[in-house]
């Protein structure tokens, strides 16, 4: 080399540094130059041999930091012009129409449980909400259901595997039991939930339902307040002009016990099929609280009466909107969930 090596180096480093990458094509053109395969560099150090032994190791560390400056300046100016690309492109083409966010709606049996919520809010009743894990105890024995009872049967109810005396609550009348050990009279309540019964799934049952379970315990309470009462709400349900007729039945949480039945009507072939005929139609169970089933929960039946009930709510939302099989309720199928309006009071 007729230069000094060093001297060489020294402006080839210039040269590498003062490169100018003013568009995309000189940052190829810097790569091919001092990067690609058959770089400057390279030419540079085929010239090793030229150079004195004692000075090789020096040079050869120039020429790898050269390669490196070389490295670096180019992958700088790629990212920039990276960098400035990605932020001129569009983030979004903001012509285009927006997504549609669907609105959802209330199931059948929200609205329908809702409504009868609102019903009885009218009269004073709070919703007392409560578990559906419940214990033997509040779902039965509190309950007046003794240990023979039909409806203990490991047929209808589901127990917990590992979990002694525990169970899917059968009926919301629990809440009765809960609601009675924890609060002093008077007091009105509405316990709407779900229940589980093992029963074969079909068109008219399922092992999951709803219920609304009411509660009116006072001073002299009778059962002309609870027929009024439930005359109001078919009222306000069914229409001003519906007709009811309490049965007498068995419940062995109430006495006397009995049923309500609406007038539906046999307009139509279904009234006949629903109602077997007869244009009545049993909508629940209702009753006296059972004077046992107060002393059991520490209220003093000397001193206190009241009247409860129980109410399905799958049937009633099947009526008010001809919904023919139980199962679609819990099929979430979008084109059966979408239909249903609130009801308006
Ligand atoms: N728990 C009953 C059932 O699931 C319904 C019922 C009947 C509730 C009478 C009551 C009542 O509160 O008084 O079949």
């Amino acid at each position: 080399m007729d230069l000094d090596w060093r001297e060489k180096l020294k402006l080839l480093e210039q040269e590498i540094g003062s490169f100018e990458m003013s568009k995309l094509e000189d940052v190829e053109r810097f790569r091919i130059k001092y990067l690609g395969s058959k770089n400057v560099l390279k030419d540079y150090f085929a010239l090793m041999v030229q150079i004195p032994a004692t000075e090789r190791k020096e040079f050869g560390a120039v020429i790898n930091s050269l390669k490196d400056l070389a490295n670096e300046l180019f992958t700088k100016s790629k990212d920039q012009f990276e960098e400035s690309k990605r932020k001129s492109e569009p983030v979004a083409d903001l012509s285009l129409p927006g997504l549609e966010n669907g609105q959802g709606s209330r199931h059948p049996i929200s609205i329908v449980m809702d409504r009868i919520v609102e019903i009885f809010s009218k009269i004073g009743f709070e919703v007392a909400e409560e578990r559906e894990i419940e214990d033997d105890w509040h779902n039965f024995t509190a309950l007046n259901t003794p240990d023979d009872h039909p409806a203990r049967d490991m047929q209808d109810t589901f127990y917990l595997k590992d979990f002694a005396q525990h169970l899917l609550r059968t009926h919301t009348s629990s809440v009765q039991a809960r609601y009675m050990t924890q609060n002093k009279p008077p007091f009105r309540i509405l316990a709407p939930g779900r229940v589980y019964r093992n029963e074969t799934v079909s068109a008219r049952s399922h092992c999951q339902f709803h219920q609304v379970e009411g509660l009116y315990v006072d001073k002299g309470v009778s059962m002309a307040d609870l027929k009024q009462t439930l005359l109001f709400f078919a009222k306000e349900m069914f229409g001003e002009d519906v007709k009811i007729r309490l049965r007498p039945s068995y419940f062995p949480f109430t006495e006397p016990s009995a049923e309500m039945d609406i007038y539906w009507g046999l307009k139509d072939e279904t009234d006949h099929r629903i109602t077997k005929g007869t244009g009545w139609l049993e909508i629940l169970g209702c009753g006296m609280v059972d004077p046992a089933v107060l002393e059991n929960c520490g209220i003093d039946p000397k001193v206190y009466s009241g009247f409860a009930f129980g109410m399905g709510i799958e049937r009633q939302a099947m009526l008010l909107y001809k919904i023919p099989d139980i199962r679609y309720y819990f099929e979430n199928d979008l084109r059966f969930l979408k239909q249903f309006k609130p009801i308006m009071s």
